[in-house]
């Protein structure tokens, strides 16, 4: 899958590639044939992308014959399809709900390969999961430990948990996404810990089993992970002197930073993975301890550029002198990641890949009420009529996870596409869809 030599520079990403007759086509299939097939808005995910990426991240952390496990932070996009190529692949996964758990179960994924994640579970979730016997807890906090001993206690069983830590680090990335400060929601913090570990330990249910941090997500620049890694390890050699306790699993969370530009230059998965071995195998062997396994738990590095998004094009409206909007028949109900993070994005249109046209500056915009409801701002296409069919990159990660029903639109369709084959995953959603939870008070006869 290849990009061929003359594909135009814009779509020289990952899966793209032209047919014969100058059509585009991602994973081998056919844009325009796809739209037709399954209507837009729709997602489009590239199965062999999906792989690809997971792979990367086994075969960097084998060749450095170590302990590890990669586990997918479902987060990042999670449905029954997502589980069996998980499974498949040999992937962990991460879920952070009752509801991502009930979806990775339902797709058969193998409940001991699961960690529970989520800075409030609820007694509800931590029943299920320790009912479907989920292979580890993650615990943030005293109030959640308590809660899930006492739950193992009336359900006669033992919990392997991790604990998870912020480490007080600041990373380079839009600060909603930012997680390992000091001032954050998550995790204990890392002070905290030694005095924590007391009460972990003398938990007749609770089985310790390692410590976990998670810096943030979209990170370009991975110093931060050296410092936290170096702040980890010495906590490792604290809990060690302190209740001669080894921590077998040393969870390094995701984060790693995905191109949604064609400027945007992410490290690669193999020198990831290679600086974060490093520096453990580093920092262990300065501290006198024994290596842990070590887990990640990437999401966007694995989806992200393996999704995009097609949408129609139906109003143009051209203010002279001022802006042309181009109108699709989606927006921040399928993609909310502008209005809540500014984040910025490519796009082509697919049915005039090859045109003559001249271009212009045009601005995205969605279909929601909301004036913020723009994708893109200022991004140059040929000249654009209603119905053309616009192709946004990078669209994987955080984009059906995060879409809604905002003005009753229904979410859209997603398509698994691989070599030349196309098929539903999710069912575009009907407007019965929308009603279906609806219900009427009982006094309104
Ligand atoms: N582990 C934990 C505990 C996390 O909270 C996250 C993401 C991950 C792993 C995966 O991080 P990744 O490899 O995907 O960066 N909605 C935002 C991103 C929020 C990330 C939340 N946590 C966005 O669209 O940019």
């Amino acid at each position: 899958m290849n990009n061929q030599n003359n594909i135009t520079p814009q779509i020289n990403r990952e899966g793209f590639s032209l047919n014969k007759s100058g059509n585009l086509e991602f994973d081998r299939c056919e844009l325009v044939k796809l739209a037709q097939k399954y209507g837009t808005p729709c997602y489009i995910f590239s199965e062999n992308i999906i792989r690809r990426k997971c792979r990367q991240y086994t075969s960097a952390f084998t060749k450095r014959n170590i302990d590890f496990e990669v586990i997918y932070a479902g987060k990042a996009f999670l449905v029954k399809a997502m589980c069996h190529i998980l499974k498949e692949e040999g992937l962990g996964l991460d879920v952070s709900s009752g509801g991502e758990l009930y979806t990775a179960l339902s797709a058969g994924f193998p409940p001991d390969k699961i960690f529970f994640h989520g800075n409030n579970k609820s007694k509800v979730e931590i029943e299920f999961a320790l009912k479907e016997k989920v292979g580890t807890m993650m615990v943030e906090s005293e109030y959640e430990l308590d809660l899930i001993d006492q739950i193992a206690e009336s359900l006669n069983t033992k919990v392997r948990i991790i604990l998870r830590v912020t480490p007080g680090i600041d990373t380079h990335t839009h600060k909603y996404i930012q997680t390992g400060q000091v001032d954050s929601k998550f995790g204990i913090n890392i002070d905290q810990v030694p005095s924590f570990m007391k009460k972990v330990l003398s938990k007749e249910h609770i089985s310790y089993n390692g410590l976990h941090f998670h810096l943030g997500s979209q990170i370009f620049d991975l110093s931060p992970y050296v410092l936290a890694i170096k702040e980890m390890v010495k906590l490792i050699r604290k809990i060690k002197d302190l209740e001669g306790v080894d921590t077998l699993n040393l969870n390094l969370g995701g984060g790693l930073g995905v191109k949604y530009l064609e400027s945007d230059l992410p490290p690669s998965i193999e020198n990831f993975v290679n600086l974060m071995v490093d520096n453990v195998e580093n920092e262990v062997g300065k501290n006198n301890l024994m290596m842990p396994k070590i887990l990640m738990e990437p999401g966007r590095s694995i989806v992200a550029e393996a999704g995009i998004t097609l949408y129609t094009i139906g109003n143009i409206k051209e203010i002279p002198g001022v802006r042309k909007y181009l109108i699709m028949d989606g927006g921040m109900a399928d993609n909310p990641r502008p209005i809540l993070y500014e984040a910025k994005y490519e796009a082509v249109l697919v049915n005039k890949i090859n045109s003559n046209l001249p271009e212009e500056v045009v601005t995205i915009a969605g279909k929601c009420c909301e004036s913020g409801d723009i994708l893109i701002k200022d991004l140059k296409l040929p000249s654009a009529s209603p119905g053309d069919l616009l192709a946004v990159f990078t669209t994987g990660a955080y984009h059906y996870s995060m879409s809604s029903n905002y003005n009753r639109l229904s979410r859209p369709a997603v398509v698994l596409v691989n070599q030349g084959k196309d098929d539903l995953i999710v069912k575009r959603e009907t407007y019965a869809d929308i009603v279906r939870n609806d219900t009427k008070p009982e006094w309104f006869k």
